[in-house]
């Protein structure tokens, strides 16, 4: 595996794959990487000819008072984990590299982008899709490969990709958790171990929502309000949002009826996780 920095290389590689008619995939990071990732690497490897993955911690999705300083990165075991798992090269831009000077030229999806995760977060969906066009047209990948974890970014994707006829597949993969149920995560490594302990109360609340959701005449707000007891459980945990939506439109739903997303946002100590299941599953 190769580990190259800049845009010209990239395209070298590719366009040297593409004139064997190889198949290419794309795996976009941000680096830190966990069996989540090695997950989206492996289903990448097994879908296309030659995968890349890019490691690029984005500053344009971070806003002002959030951790773009402190993520964490280590790149020579990611370029490991890549390796290892059949990644054929690794993309690791400079911030300038991806955003020389004077540039100006956003990708952005409105309303999809203020809800959820973009209330507190108001310019991050818009930084996720500037980068996703750039990393799509950098590799013009025939496939790009995105976590459940992060739902509304699936969703918000999917529909960039539709909406610009981006002529690429979206691939979207399944969340992997740690044993006691903690959604992998590369902020996972900010919480300390009694941060950790208490982190758990996330996928405890993601079961009791779906045990409830099992029973077919359940409504929205009862869904909520059972996931909400749940986390209330745990007095370290500072909940932003539960909420249930529309998958496509993310727009809360008042039945069950369609393709539901039931998404929650916590703090816990500094940290704000996520985690979301999806009904039908
Ligand atoms: O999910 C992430 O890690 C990032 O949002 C992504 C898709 C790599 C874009 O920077």
């Amino acid at each position: 595996m190769k580990i190259v920095r800049t845009i010209s290389e990239v395209r070298q590689y590719v366009k040297e794959w593409r004139s064997q008619g190889l198949t290419v995939g794309l795996v976009p990071t941000m680096g830190y990487l966990h069996e989540g990732h090695q997950s989206l690497i492996a289903a990448a490897v097994k879908g296309n000819d030659r995968v890349v993955v890019s490691v690029f911690v984005n500053p344009k999705q971070f806003g002002p008072a959030e951790d773009l300083a402190s993520y964490p990165r280590d790149l020579e075991k990611d370029a490991a984990l890549c390796e290892a798992t059949g990644a054929h090269l690794l993309f690791h831009p400079e911030p300038s590299e991806m955003y020389p000077q004077g540039h100006c030229a956003f990708a952005d999806v409105e309303e999809l982008g203020k809800v959820l995760c973009g209330k507190t977060r108001p310019i991050h969906f818009r930084g996720v899709c500037t980068v996703i066009v750039k990393l799509a047209n950098i590799v013009m990948p025939d496939r790009m490969y995105f976590g459940q974890k992060d739902a509304q970014q699936l969703t918000i994707v999917r529909r960039l990709a539709r909406d610009l006829n981006m002529p690429v597949e979206i691939v979207g993969c399944p969340i992997v958790r740690e044993t006691d149920g903690l959604a992998k995560s590369s902020r996972n490594a900010y919480l300390n171990p009694e941060e950790r302990r208490a982190a758990v109360i996330l996928s405890r609340a993601i079961a009791a929502g779906k045990a409830t959701a099992q029973n077919g005449t359940v409504t929205p707000d009862e869904i909520r309000e059972i996931m909400l007891r749940t986390l209330a459980e745990e007095p370290a945990a500072n909940v932003e949002y539960v909420e249930i939506v529309d998958s496509q439109t993310l727009l809360p739903v008042d039945n069950l009826n369609g393709p539901i997303l039931v998404a929650i946002a916590v703090r816990i100590g500094k940290t704000r996780l996520i985690d979301n299941f999806t009904l039908p599953e």
